[in-house]
This record gives structure tokens, C-alpha cells and sequence, in this order.
């Protein structure tokens, strides 16, 4: 039976180095680390979203700013705003929630963010210093970033001699994933929904990250004996078990299955849901401690 990978707690931990890191940047230079949210339009999700980062960042001894926009608000009244956060100099850290209202072009807003308040990891001087191996000056994706740091956990930082299969090919978890397991020395593949028999290929891998939006789709007979699995996925389900019109979250990982083949998986919630959140933070204070001229911890 597999080790459950204990996410909530590897975020505490994470957590607990970015305050204390935090803690002694404003004792050296007086500069307190400052994340700025912005929202457009009232997507309840992305308001719960954007409250826990607010919270998690004051409770980190950040400072936080919250911008609440209306959805009609105009593609060019939001760069106005992310060219004044970018020349703000409490601000080390931007992030733009998405999805943002159909007529605002996410691509221009993304890039109108200085590559140095880029936390979320999405511009592209971010993405081409990730793919040239440049880590000491990016900043990486926070989903990939923090599923990596799990997998630190189990396997330890180099990988030689490993194969990983990393499911789904997006830009904001496939890809970088791909780049920051290769930096680590696997051997990695891409599948995706042209892949032909996925689940032979799942079956080479010894870290096998699953990250497509499908619930439950990798089970017991994807898995090599003794693998790590990484489920980034978060699909909610109808569970008529919990009573009429209750919902519950899983994974791209059937969990109970998989288990009984893997050697370490991750849970959904409380697998890499919370690093997510705890790498924003390493992030800032990253961003905060480049722009004091200081050597920024490492996670
Ligand atoms: N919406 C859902 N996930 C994310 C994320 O990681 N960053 C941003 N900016 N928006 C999101």
C-alpha cells in the first residue's frame, strides 16, 4: 500500500521558511514583501481564490493589496493598472486571477507584467528562462513549482536514471512540469489526448504526474510498482453516497487504486492544492529579496 504524500504539511513547511525568510528581510534592509491581486468581474471561484492568497499572504507577514474590478471593466483600463503595480515599489509581486472576462485579451494582460512581479510564472521571459535551465532568475509556474517540491520530498532533488510521464500538455502545468523534471535529470515524456495507448505509456513511468481534468482516469493497472504519482488534478463529482445534490473533489488518480500498485501518491484535496498557495508565497519573497539585491532562500 502506498505512502500518502502529506501536501497540507510540506505547505506548512514551506510556509513556515517563507515567514521566517520574511521576518529577516524586513529586520536587514526595512523592505516588507508586497503581493499585489488583482480580479476582474465576480466569479465566486476566483473570489475564494483570491481571498485565501490575501490571507495566506498577510499571514506570511506580507504586505497584500486586493483589487476588485468590475467585469466591464476595459482591457485598457487593467494594463493602466498592471504598469502602475509594475512602477510600485511596495509591489515585488502581480498576479492577474484568470480567467479574466471574455473581451480582455489574458495573453497582452500577462505580458504587460514586468518578468520581476511575475509570480505566477507566465510571461514569456519566465518561460524561456525555465526551458533554457536560467532557474536562479525565473520564476516557475506555482502548481508545477510545488508539485516539483513534492516529488523532491520522495525521491530527492536528482532523478538521473528515472522516467517520468507527465499527462496533459498545458501551459500552466504540463509544460513546466516537463521542463523542471528534465532540470532534475529524468527522463521525461508528454502524453496527451493524441497519445496512443496511454496507459502502456503510463506503465514506464517511476514518476508519473497526472494533469488532464479527468476524473479518476489513472487507475491500478497505469502504474508501475513502486511509482511516485503526482495528481494535480481537482474535479468535483456528484456523490449521492453524502446525499441528494452533494459533490465531492478527486483527482485525475483513482486514489484507492492506484495506492495499491504506487509506492507514493498524492491525495485530492490536500495533495498539491495546498503547495500551490505556498509557492505563490516562496515566489514573492523571492521577487522581494532579488529586488533588495539579497540571495533569496531556496525551496
Ligand atoms: N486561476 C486558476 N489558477 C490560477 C493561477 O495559478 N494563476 C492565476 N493568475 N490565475 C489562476
Amino acid at each position: 500500500m502506498a505512502v500518502t504524500i502529506n501536501g497540507k504539511e510540506i505547505a506548512e513547511d514551506v510556509v513556515s521558511k517563507v515567514k521566517l525568510s520574511a521576518a529577516k528581510l524586513i529586520e536587514g534592509t526595512g523592505i516588507t514583501p508586497g503581493i499585489a491581486v488583482v480580479i476582474v468581474g465576480e466569479d465566486p471561484a476566483s473570489q475564494v481564490y483570491v481571498a485565501s492568497k490575501g490571507k495566506k499572504a498577510r499571514e506570511c507577514g506580507f504586505h497584500s493589496e486586493q483589487h476588485t474590478l468590475p467585469a466591464e471593466t476595459s482591457e485598457e483600463d487593467l494594463v493602466t493598472l498592471v504598469e502602475k503595480l509594475n512602477a510600485d515599489p511596495l509591489i515585488h509581486g502581480i498576479l492577474v486571477q484568470l480567467p479574466l472576462p471574455k473581451h480582455i485579451d489574458s495573453g497582452r494582460i500577462i505580458q504587460t507584467i514586468s518578468p520581476d512581479k511575475d509570480v505566477d510564472g507566465f510571461h514569456f521571459i519566465n518561460v524561456g528562462k525555465l526551458g533554457t535551465g536560467e532557474l536562479d532568475t525565473a520564476f516557475v509556474p506555482c502548481t508545477p513549482a510545488g508539485s516539483m517540491l513534492l516529488i523532491d520530498r520522495v525521491l530527492g532533488r536528482d532523478l538521473s536514471g528515472l522516467n517520468a510521464v507527465v499527462v496533459g500538455r498545458s501551459n500552466i502545468v504540463g509544460k513546466p512540469m516537463f521542463n523542471l523534471l528534465l532540470a532534475h535529470n529524468a527522463t521525461v515524456t508528454i502524453a496527451h489526448s493524441k497519445t496512443k495507448d496511454l496507459a502502456a505509456l503510463c506503465r514506464t513511468a517511476d514518476i508519473l504526474v497526472a494533469a488532464v481534468g479527468r476524473p479518476q482516469m489513472i487507475k491500478a493497472d497505469w502504474v508501475k510498482p513502486g511509482a511516485t504519482i503526482i495528481d494535480v488534478g481537482i474535479n468535483r463529482i456528484p456523490a449521492p453516497e453524502r446525499g441528494e445534490g452533494k459533490t465531492r473533489l478527486v483527482g485525475d488518480v483513482d486514489f484507492a487504486d492506484a495506492a495499491t500498485v504506487a509506492a507514493a501518491v498524492t491525495p485530492v484535496p490536500g495533495g498539491v492544492g495546498p503547495m500551490t498557495i505556498a509557492m505563490l508565497m516562496a515566489n514573492t519573497l523571492v521577487a522581494a529579496y532579488r529586488s533588495a539585491g539579497k540571495t533569496p532562500p531556496r525551496f
